[in-house]
């Protein structure tokens, strides 16, 4: 299994930091945003990981994470020119990936625990794809599912008229057939590929399984959310706590 860390986009939401240096650099607890979903992929007994990034101050992320020597694992570096959607920085990831399984980290989202015990039962799983929800408090800011008993049945992004409260959070896996599937996405109105139609067409094949994520949990991507992240992982020192 590879590792896919999505870091691209400008960050306007966390303008004028992001004039300065790229978000995912912007310090979160006691490191740069970005150590963060890669500890969690090494965690998971991830060493190959690509990072795909923009242009923005690409020189910076490249300077703090260099081979990947100081966390134990091997970096491969892909540049998204324009930010077309998070559908469309993982379809870079499609040679990297060799046809093997992967995990996928939006690199904005921070996690109080380790993810790990949710990879392993997607090794298990073999097929399809896997998705984590977490409860929320605003769920017009997030990719929203519907759930029956047993199964997530829809996932609709930024709703207005949300259906549930739990996000699906960004942290994705899934098999080699991904790269098929974003082949037939098409922009949203937006003008973004979006995750979330990705998602759903897994969910239509029936191969979609989800996961509750343990603790805390939130993404950095705006000023109150970077603070929230910024609370979280000082109060656990940057330690990401076991499954
Ligand atoms: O945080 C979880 C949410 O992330 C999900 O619930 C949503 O379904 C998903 O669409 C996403 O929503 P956001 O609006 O928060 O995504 P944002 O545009 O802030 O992008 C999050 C990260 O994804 C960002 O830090 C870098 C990466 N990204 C994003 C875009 C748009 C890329 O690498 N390339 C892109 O073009």
């Amino acid at each position: 299994m590879k590792g896919v860390i999505l870091a691209g986009g400008v960050g306007a939401r966390l303008n004028p930091l992001t004039e300065i240096t790229n978000k995912h650099l912007l310090t979160v607890g006691k490191e740069p945003m970005i150590w963060h979903p890669i500890r969690q992929m090494v965690l998971c007994g991830i060493q190959e990981i690509l990072v795909v990034t923009s242009t923005h101050h690409m020189g910076d992320i490249v300077n703090s994470l260099g081979s990947g020597r100081r966390f134990g694992c091997h970096f491969t570096y892909k540049v998204q020119e324009e930010a077309g959607g998070i559908a469309q920085a993982l379809a870079l990831a499609e040679r990297f990936a060799e046809s093997q399984p992967i995990l996928v980290l939006l690199g904005d989202n921070i996690f109080e625990h380790s993810i790990a015990e949710h990879v392993a039962a997607f090794r298990k799983q073999k097929k399809g794809a896997r998705v984590l929800l977490k409860e929320v408090g605003d769920p017009e800011r997030f990719g929203i599912a519907a759930l029956d008993e047993k199964h997530v049945i829809s996932i609709e992004e930024k709703p207005k008229q949300p259906k549930s409260n739990y996000a699906v959070v960004g942290c994705y896996m899934y098999d080699r057939g991904v790269f098929e599937i974003i082949r037939a996405v098409k922009p949203s109105k937006r003008g973004e590929l979006e995750i979330t139609d990705v998602n759903n067409a897994y969910i239509k094949k029936r191969s979609l399984k989800f996961g509750f994520v343990k603790g805390r949990w939130t993404d950095a991507g705006t000023f109150e959310s970077l603070i929230e992240a910024n609370e979280l992982l000082l109060s656990i020192d940057n330690r990401i706590m076991d499954g």
